[in-house]
């Protein structure tokens, strides 16, 4: 086995596969005041499928869940199935860098924490031509909640360069040609509840197992620094949920 292989025994068997809520999925969905009854959503980078299942409960529409990894959309299949909500879903496994749909496919493009694979402002610009015009985009990110981080938190996010301020995702949001309908910035316990307190959970269980394995140590040690870093300083980031409209 080598560090993809035990990195996924963590990160992939976890609830969620990034900080968010059913709560806060609804809140996000309540935004979108003008939806069909029963809209067709494109849910990019589903992971588990935490949301997926969400927006499947709280509307009588679709969902087309994609994402890169097999384990991710065997999950979310069988989450659906055992939330009797499979009729409605349709599980795809695809490279979001490859996703071609017919022009105003979709009422809604819902991305939790994964529209970063393709960069904050080119994944807006990627999937603006599959949403119906008056459609919906609701994308979460990771975003700077106060100015002069400490070093240490500028290197744990040295990986991911674009997290930037609000105003700086709404002028990307603008830019790209979208009517901003609203924002909220995620609570810790969104980080907590589904993500890292269960992450605690699976790194107990595997310490004594993986002692001595250099891979495997190596995902410990990094999963341990990212739950430290956020429990020291996640008045400094978090996620935030923007909500936007494809204009008619
Ligand atoms: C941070 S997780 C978020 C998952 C889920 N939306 C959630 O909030 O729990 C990002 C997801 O994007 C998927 N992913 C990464 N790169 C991808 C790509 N190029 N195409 C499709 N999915 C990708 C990963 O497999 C992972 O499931």
């Amino acid at each position: 086995m080598d560090h993809t292989d035990y990195f996924f025994q963590i990160y992939g068997t976890l609830p969620r596969a990034g900080p968010g809520s059913n709560a806060l999925t609804r809140r996000a969905l309540e935004l979108m005041t003008e939806l069909p009854e029963s809209p067709r959503i494109l849910d990019v980078g589903c992971g588990p499928g935490m949301q997926t299942i969400e927006l499947l409960s709280a509307t009588s529409g679709t969902v087309l869940a994609l994402d890169l990894m097999p384990e991710m959309t065997v999950r979310v299949r069988a989450s659906a199935e055992s939330t009797g909500v499979s009729d409605r879903l349709e599980a795809l496994q695809q490279d979001m860098k490859e996703m071609s749909f017919p022009e105003s496919s979709f009422d809604v493009v819902w991305s939790e924490g994964a529209i970063y694979f393709l960069g904050f402002e080119a994944g807006l610009r990627k999937v603006r031509p599959f949403i119906k015009p008056g459609g919906y985009v609701a994308v979460s990110e990771a975003v700077w909640l106060k100015p002069d981080p400490p070093p240490e938190v500028v290197d744990f996010w040295a990986e991911y360069p674009e997290i930037d301020v609000v105003p700086e995702k709404l002028a990307v949001i603008e830019r790209v040609g979208y009517e901003r309908v609203g924002h909220f910035v995620m609570p810790p316990t969104a980080w907590t509840e589904h993500y890292y307190d269960p992450m605690e959970i699976r790194i107990a269980e595997k310490e004594a197992d993986w002692r001595g394995i250099q891979a495997a140590e190596a995902v410990l040690r990094e999963a341990r620094n990212e739950i430290s870093v956020f429990r020291r300083y996640s008045h400094y980031f978090s996620y935030a949920f923007f909500v936007m409209r494809r204009p008619d």
